[in-house]
């Protein structure tokens, strides 16, 4: 089986074609980080219209990355949400439009099944049961894969998502959007105990996350610093980081007690950053854990990922059932 994936909930307009053993067969992405860049974060409206100039070509090029003709995917998967309205309604349409034309199925699916999914391009034989710790601009979660990919919500965020820490905070830093990656470069030479940040609801246990004291704190501390936040960004950045990836990692060890399982698999945009996937590998290594990190150049959104989540309920045989958690916009 071949399927044929697109991703439009954000600012990357992505398609991708994945085979049965999950080999990558094509696929193409367009980001419209630029024409955000300028306002800061992503304009719902902005996006939409640049998803529906981008969309054809992009497909397109995925196509004639695989040399294939249309007619070779079997199921035409799409990122149903979560995601801006927008953008999720012109890649929902296109693919629906696709499927229709060609005369097969149209999925669609959870963008965070998706986003997990980017673990079976570089593990082509993990199989749940595991633990996923899913970290993007948009989400924190830590969800249990059981057999038979039944999902079960864990902890998440209350405010703040991991990668809305770093790329607030970044901001507050006077850095660019996405500030993640540059706050990350910034942080790979800087002391990690230069400022000491909030790590919040650490008591033993505790699931769930929240971020959102770290722009308070930022702010508090670059204030104390006045004119030498210049010569100390680079310990700043390292802090930062440090702060958020404590918190993930003690969480996700107390979700593997939990639970119950040895095998771990790190997903999302965030789950790009080097110091949380060495952080995460030492962890695994101490415990004894598997651990599955997917390809950095999936991580950040794209359609690869959503074929990738298409082809393991094909497998399972599990199709997505509409208005429930595995079509869709939550895990229950
Ligand atoms: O999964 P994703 O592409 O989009 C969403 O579904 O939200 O994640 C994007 C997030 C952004 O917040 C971005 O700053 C963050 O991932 N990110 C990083 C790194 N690369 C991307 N955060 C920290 N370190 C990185 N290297
Ligand atoms: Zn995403």
């Amino acid at each position: 089986m071949i399927v044929l994936g697109i991703e439009t909930s954000c600012d990357e307009t992505g398609c991708g074609l994945v085979d049965g053993d999950y080999r990558v067969l094509g696929q193409s992405l367009y980001s419209q980080v630029e024409t955000h860049a300028r306002f800061g974060g992503v304009v719902p409206e902005v996006a939409a219209r640049a998803h529906l100039e981008k969309i054809g070509p992009v497909v397109r090029a995925a196509m004639d990355e695989a040399g294939l003709d249309f007619a070779a995917a079997d199921v035409i998967a799409y990122t149903r949400g979560p995601g801006l309205l927008g953008p999720l309604l012109v890649g929902s349409s296109f693919a629906q439009g696709l499927a229709r034309t060609l005369n097969k199925p149209a999925m669609g699916l959870n963008h965070l099944e998706g986003h997990l999914a980017s673990a079976y391009l570089t593990d082509p034989k993990l199989e749940p049961p595991f633990l996923a710790l899913l970290v993007s601009g948009g989400h924190t979660e830590l969800v249990h894969v059981g057999e038979g990919l039944k999902f079960t919500l864990l902890g998440q965020t209350r405010d703040d998502a991991a990668g809305e820490a770093f790329d607030k905070c970044g901001k507050i830093l006077g850095l660019g959007y996405p500030a993640g990656p540059e706050v990350a470069q910034l942080a790979a030479s800087g002391r990690r105990d230069f400022l000491h940040l909030p790590r919040a609801l650490m008591d033993h246990g505790n699931l769930e996350f929240s971020f959102s004291g770290l722009k308070t704190a930022t702010t508090r501390e670059i204030g104390k610093l006045g004119d030498s936040i210049g010569a100390r960004i680079n310990d700043v950045c390292a802090s930062l980081e440090t702060a958020i990836v404590d918190v993930l990692v003690s969480k996700t060890l107390w979700a593997l007690e939990a639970c119950g399982e040895n095998q771990l698999i790190v997903a999302g945009g965030v789950a790009a950053n080097s110091y949380l996937r060495q952080r995460m590998t030492e962890l695994c290594q101490r415990e004894g854990i598997k651990l599955t990190l997917p390809d950095r150049k999936f991580c950040g959104d794209n359609g690869v990922m959503m074929a990738a989540a298409a082809q393991k309920r094909l497998q399972i045989g599990k199709w997505p059932v509409a208005g429930s958690a595995s079509s869709g916009l939550s895990w229950e």
